[in-house]
């Protein structure tokens, strides 16, 4: 639970021209524009709307289980700082100070009471009040103004912190939708339904446009080809895993889940359960034998240690790959980096915890680079203007199943998770978007006593 109700919105704007009709034309439902990947302007206002005006992932609170931790992060190009309060709840500061927008912290994380602004030292709680201004009588207009530090508007999901800077959101399970019912299953594999989140990511970053890594998340067919040589490295080529040697004759499936949202399942493909896809890992052997002399190598235990083999992805920035948590983060219209935050289950065995830092370890080291060469190759290639076109046609006129609520259910040779995050991108990009700063201004009484006395000093 947070306090966002105490907190009162600043004043609301929407910024930005009404592209309805320029995006009605460079996203068609069989092909998308060039530009959509390459266009600085285009980039500048998906930092605006699609990343502030609807809900995106933020960090997970096991990151921040103490009173007083923080953790760094960004929306869009916002600095923000996820925080723990002494009360224990969870806040989404924005890490500008309130005089001349210094940013307040540069630690990527750490446990204090207090955020100091390294320029003219004015601190606030954790909590976001300013707690103490030096000389505070030589701020002559300091009445007019908030002095408390800007909030988003941050919800969590059974420890899944989700941040948005839009004046009237959806309520989030509103907009989680149907893939609410696919976190619940991750979260409750987890025995006790307790993962945590390891606070220090894997991070890569790729010369490319960040919506490359939503083209791919649910992309079934490129495995078989992209990850070729990580294929033949293991026996998952044997397998009718994404790896699989033909995919679109594989049992697996993909959906799409409303707002951009979708998941591949590839359990159909694997009736063995995930354990039998592994190939061999350092130190597995052992690991396997210690679990074996307790009892304790089931499958059940084993599969832990694996990936669910369910890929669900969150629009815009969050991807579930194996038992990692991928966050995308666009660093430019060009250039986007991937965290991959490696998962623990606290009730689960430490053999279990163990292998799953070297299965995470396979496929970040072996894999990821695969696609991320994919993705610098096909930002290369859209250099070409007289090529305008992108084609993201497959698997429409080849057996998706549409439902009632208009979301599809295909084969994973389908790009209709593709199709359905661009519509989700044209409806946030077309029409700018009201966004607020929450705070909670019972600030200025503060500094009352101070003013008259004129002097030098802080109010603590
Ligand atoms: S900019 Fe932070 S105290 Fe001046
Ligand atoms: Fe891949």
């Amino acid at each position: 639970m947070n306090t966002e109700d105490a907190l009162r919105p600043d004043a609301i704007a929407a910024r930005g021209p009404d592209l309805s009709e320029e995006l009605a034309h460079l996203v068609r439902p069989d092909l998308v524009h060039r530009r959509l990947y390459t266009d600085p302007s285009l980039f500048d206002i998906e930092m605006d709307r699609i990343f502030g005006g609807t809900w995106a992932y933020l960090g997970h609170e096991s990151e921040i289980e103490k009173p007083g931790s923080f953790v760094r992060k960004r929306l869009g190009r916002r600095q923000v700082l996820l925080v723990r309060t002494e009360a224990g709840e969870v806040r989404g500061l924005l890490n500008r100070c309130t005089h001349r927008g210094t940013m307040l912290m540069a630690e990527d994380r750490g446990c204090q009471k207090r955020f100091t602004c390294p320029y003219h030292g004015w601190s606030f709680d954790l909590d976001g009040r300013i707690r103490n201004l030096p000389v505070a009588d030589s701020y002559d207009r300091l009445f007019e103004r908030p002095f408390d530090l800007g909030q988003l508007r941050v919800e969590s999901f059974r420890g899944f912190v989700f941040a948005t800077m839009a004046a009237e959101p959806l309520p989030l399970l509103a907009w989680l939708g149907p893939a609410r019912r696919w976190l619940d299953e991750h979260i409750d594999r987890h025995p006790g339904g307790r993962l945590r989140v390891l606070p220090t990511a894997v991070i890569q970053e790729y010369r490319a446009n960040w919506k490359m890594s939503w083209d791919n998340a649910a992309d079934g067919i490129h495995a078989t080809f992209a990850h070729r040589s990580y294929n033949l490295l293991g026996k998952e080529a044997e397998t009718e895993t994404v790896l699989a040697r033909n995919p679109a004759t594989t049992p697996m499936i993909s959906m799409t889940l409303g707002h951009g949202h979708c998941v591949v399942d590839q359990r159909p493909g694997i009736p063995a359960g995930p354990w039998s896809t592994m190939r061999p890992l350092p130190t597995r052997a052992d690991l396997e034998d210690a679990l074996a002399a307790r009892g304790e190598a089931t499958a059940v235990n084993l599969d832990l240690a694996t990936g669910n083999m369910v890929n669900l992805s969150l629009f815009p920035n969050l991807l579930f790959v194996g038992n990692q948590l991928m966050v995308v983060e666009p660093l430019g219209v060009d250039h986007t980096r991937v965290s991959m935050f490696l998962v623990v289950a606290d009730g689960a065995p430490e053999e279990i915890n163990l292998l799953r830092l070297r299965v995470d370890e396979d496929f970040v080291s072996f894999g990821t680079p695969d696609d991320l060469e994919m993705f610098e190759r096909v930002q290369e290639g859209l250099k070409v203007v007289e090529e305008e076109w992108v084609d993201i046609s497959r698997g429409d006129h080849a057996g998706d199943v549409v439902g009632e609520d208009g979301l599809v259910t295909g084969g994973i040779s389908s790009e209709a998770p593709i199709r359905a995050y661009l519509e989700e991108w044209k409806r946030l990009m077309s029409k700018p978007i009201p966004t607020t700063v929450r705070r909670s201004r019972i600030e200025a009484a503060k500094f009352a006593g101070a003013r008259p006395a004129r002097a030098a000093g802080g109010v603590a």
